[in-house]
């Protein structure tokens, strides 16, 4: 009888990507995808365990999924927080039957198989040699992608669990990558973000990541390259070259800085300064104009006093940044940080959290509406929530609500930006992209 799959991912780009790549596993042998777990013979929860919060969401999920479980259903808790615990999750969760980490996805139909023959079981060994080169990744239809370069990480800040959960860096060939987006382009993606733990560090051997934007770039039909998360001491000159000489290469970086207190970063291994981390933006500045940048940023790390806060704060305003992620630190056993002293009283790290967000707020606020009125491209990417309207993006990252049809998506417009919320936008549209591009070249400002 055919089984029904259903998965529901947590956490990172490179867990959406992963589920994809468990369902083209799956589904080459003979499985069929659900979008409801009631109808499921086999539900996976691909997790995330980079914060306790993300863990602890997870084991309420799955509470609520066994309710779900029929006689000879499997429930599998796949990924990071599967990896971080291995057997011990199977102990801690009773009706959890399957434990599987990201090198193991391979084996899935026939760890399925045993727990539908009543065992309970795990794997979480690291297999340094796995790209699921030969799986084809099942994605939504969509005309957004995106496509793994590198998996693992081989940097060691001392916050992070990701090296324990995702095992060593490895990049896979370039070939391999661009045949694979020239197989996207192919169905209609337009736009691919390339993912990797510290992407910028991509080395297959032979290419570096400067060579990857560039063959990516040359691929016809492709209209925009992404990239998640580089590493700041990563962005070489050739990389920042390649990046402003290749035309799809969006201008937007999400580029962690994590502090700015260069003691924080030395207790973090983050292996640069705050003048450091200045220089590369500024160097992609200069290089590339009309460049964007969001961040993540933790408060409250182990030994932070209120002046090495008020020096992330003052980070926010310098480096300007367009976007930020806040999170308060999250004690990882298994990470470094454990054993450093001086942990921050909790209350301490909320108020420091509440601050820092209302200052990247204000930032935001203030550089969003001053965008009012600019010409921007923008793909349209889904339909919005609320409304008749569509959800586009822009090069720059910045969300427009736009009066399209359902059938605009996918569709290139240039459009005018007419109001926004402080963080997303309202637009109008100027110009169908076809126009756009047959003129001598996009005008910026109307
Ligand atoms: N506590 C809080 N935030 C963390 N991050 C990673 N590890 C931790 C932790 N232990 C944040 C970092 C990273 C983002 C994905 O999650 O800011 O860039």
């Amino acid at each position: 009888m055919t089984k029904r799959v259903y998965i529901e991912t947590y956490g990172c780009q490179m867990n959406v990507a992963d589920s994809e790549l468990m369902f083209g596993v799956l589904l080459r042998e003979g499985y069929v995808r659900t979008g409801t777990p009631e109808d499921a013979d086999v539900m996976l929860v691909n997790t995330c365990a980079v914060r306790d919060n993300a863990e602890q969401r997870v084991i309420g999920r799955v509470g609520e999924l066994q309710r779900h479980k029929r006689a000879g259903d499997v429930l599998g808790v796949v990924g990071c927080m599967a990896q971080r615990l291995g057997p011990a999750l199977l102990a801690r969760v009773p009706r959890v039957d399957l434990v599987v980490g990201p090198d193991a996805y391979r084996n899935l139909p026939e760890l399925i198989g045993f727990a539908c023959g009543g065992q309970r079981l795990s794997d979480t060994d690291f297999r340094s040699w796995e790209h699921y080169e030969d799986v084809p990744a099942v994605r939504e239809k969509g005309p957004t992608a995106f496509a793994t370069v590198q998996r693992g990480c081989d940097y060691r800040c001392t916050f992070c669990i990701v090296p324990k959960t995702r095992g060593p860096e490895r990049s896979r060939k370039q070939e391999d990558v661009v045949r694979e987006v020239i197989g996207l382009v192919e169905q209609g993606t337009t736009e691919v973000t390339l993912l990797g733990q510290t992407v910028n560090s991509y080395d297959d051997g032979q290419h570096d990541f400067a060579d990857l934007l560039r063959a990516v770039g040359a691929i016809d039909g492709l209209e925009r390259i992404r990239f998640t998360s580089p590493y700041p001491t990563d962005f070489t000159p050739r990389v920042i070259e390649a990046m402003a000489t290749t035309p799809a290469v969006c201008e937007h970086v999400h580029l962690p800085v994590q502090s700015g207190s260069n003691a924080v970063l030395k207790r973090m291994l983050r292996r640069y300064t705050r003048e450091q981390y200045l220089a590369v933006v500024a160097q992609l500045r200069q290089a590339i104009p009309g460049i964007t940048f969001s961040t993540d940023i933790i408060v409250g790390f182990p030994g932070e006093t209120d002046d090495q806060f008020a020096e992330t704060l003052s980070l926010v305003n310098e480096a300007d940044f367009d976007e930020a992620y806040t999170f308060k630190y999250s004690v990882r056993e298994g990470t470094p940080a454990v054993r450093l002293p001086n942990h921050v009283a909790d209350e301490v790290a909320s108020a420091r959290l509440d601050q820092l967000i209302n200052a990247v707020r204000a930032n935001v606020r203030r550089k969003n509406f001053a965008r009012i009125g600019e010409a921007h491209e923008v793909l349209v990417e889904r339909p919005a929530r609320r409304g008749n309207l569509m959800l586009a993006r822009t090069r720059g990252n910045q969300l427009v609500l736009l009066e399209l049809p359902p059938t605009s998506l996918g569709e290139y417009h240039a459009v005018r930006l007419t109001g926004t919320t402080g963080s997303t936008f309202t637009g109008a549209v100027v110009q169908r992209f076809a126009e756009l591009r047959a003129g001598p070249q996009l005008v910026v400002v109307l």
